[in-house]
């Protein structure tokens, strides 16, 4: 039995279904369904004993002392945040309670847990922390991509708080011996995105006729990987991780945001061509940018992939094909998420960007 925590969220909900589909054992998945929670993501589990859902907050500290005893897991994976940058600057008082506090009540809620166990279980037993390549900072043209060794600084309030989480996450482990590992990942995109991030946004507002909301300059540099490689990725890790080890991990596929753009319009007007013959990319506008905006993000992955042999199974062209097609496919999933409190969010973020 493994206990993930944010298990409706984009990657947590694609790491259940990889889970659920690959093997026996079976997922406690406790998710306090806050926007971002989707339960319509993992409907294809409804009715499967293997998968076990449970509505909370990982900084509830009783409710996760009970699962623990209840369900005795080998592991913890924590996938539970505050995810979304923009959302951060207009409040970041979430980014902080989540990220950092809620962090902080889950270790303390696995630390006595952990205590506990016979010692065969205790030496078995991992903590898996789910952290991002944005609390290294921002890069520039030239800089070598960012290594493990690479020193923290971040600019945003999640990543901030992402990278506060990152440290008691191993100060847990130099301190009391909590049995840890940390994945710091690169941009993800795939299936069941919420669409207030860039690739799925970008195509539900294409589909919709609206406008393609490109910031500042539209040259600003991530580097994607397609969710389910980063899911694969941590399950090598949670296998064969070395304990208090960080893990880069990333696909080498550093694009500038306008070549994401054209390229999801492109695949666009080959899988579902406007009636007009006009190309989705007629859509485009440059907004005002994002205040504080990383430049570029790299992940040298080599650690990943030389000491646990792991390797994407995706190139960029495959990955986002296959999410285009998927969002074709699931115009109910993608009509379902678009709630008030989300056309909410799109005024308060793109109403007052000037074009
Ligand atoms: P997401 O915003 O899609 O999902 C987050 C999930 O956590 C949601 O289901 C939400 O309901 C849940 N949640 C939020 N606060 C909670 C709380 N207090 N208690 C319990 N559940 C709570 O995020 P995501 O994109 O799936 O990211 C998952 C993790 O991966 C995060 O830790 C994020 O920092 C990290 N990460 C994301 C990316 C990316 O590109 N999306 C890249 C690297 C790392
Ligand atoms: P996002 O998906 O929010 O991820 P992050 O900020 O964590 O990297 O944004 C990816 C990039 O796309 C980032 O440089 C900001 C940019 N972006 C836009 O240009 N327009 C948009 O409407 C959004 C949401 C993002």
């Amino acid at each position: 039995m493994i206990l993930v925590t944010g298990g409706a969220g984009f990657i947590g909900a694609n790491f259940v279904l990889d889970w659920v589909a690959r093997c026996n054992e079976s997922v406690v998945n406790l998710d306090k369904l806050t926007y971002a929670g989707n339960l319509e993501s993992l409907s294809i589990l409804k009715g499967n004993p293997q998968h076990i859902f449970v509505q909370g907050d990982i900084g509830d500290r009783l409710l996760i002392e009970r699962l623990l005893v209840e369900h005795q897991p080998r592991a913890v994976i924590n996938f539970a945040a505050e995810s979304h940058v923009d959302r951060s600057i207009h409040g970041p008082g979430e980014f902080i309670q989540t990220n950092i506090v809620g962090t902080f009540n889950l270790l303390e809620a696995v630390r006595v847990y952990w205590s506990d166990l016979p010692d065969t279980d205790k030496s078995a037993f991992r903590y898996l922390h789910v952290s991002t390549d944005e609390v290294y900072g921002s890069l520039g043209k030239e800089d070598p991509a960012f290594t493990e060794n690479h020193r923290y600084e971040p600019n945003s309030p999640y990543s901030a708080s992402k990278a506060a989480s990152d440290h008691l996450v191993r100060a847990w482990h130099h301190t009391y011996g909590l049995p840890v590992v940390t994945t710091n990942c690169s941009n993800n995109y795939g299936p069941h995105h919420f669409p207030e991030k860039l690739i799925p946004l970008m195509i539900v507002n294409a589909l919709a006729g609206k406008s393609l909301p490109v910031y500042g300059d539209g040259m600003q540099i991530r580097d994607w990987l397609y969710v389910k490689d980063h899911c694969s990725a941590i399950r090598r890790v949670l296998e064969v991780g070395r304990l208090g080890e960080v893990y880069n991990v990333g696909g080498w596929n550093e694009k500038p945001n306008i070549e994401i753009v054209k390229t999801v319009c492109a695949l666009l007007d080959e899988l579902r061509p406007k009636a007009d013959g006009s190309s989705y990319a007629t859509q485009i506008s440059y907004v005002s940018d994002r205040p504080g905006h990383d430049r570029r993000y790299a992940i040298d992955a080599r650690k990943l992939e030389r000491e646990l042999n792991w390797k994407p199974a995706e190139t960029f062209e495959t990955g986002i094909r296959k999410t285009v097609q998927w969002y074709l496919q699931n115009p109910e999933w993608v009509q379902n998420v678009q709630t008030g409190a989300y056309r909410e969010w799109l005024s308060k973020n793109y109403a007052e960007r000037q074009a």
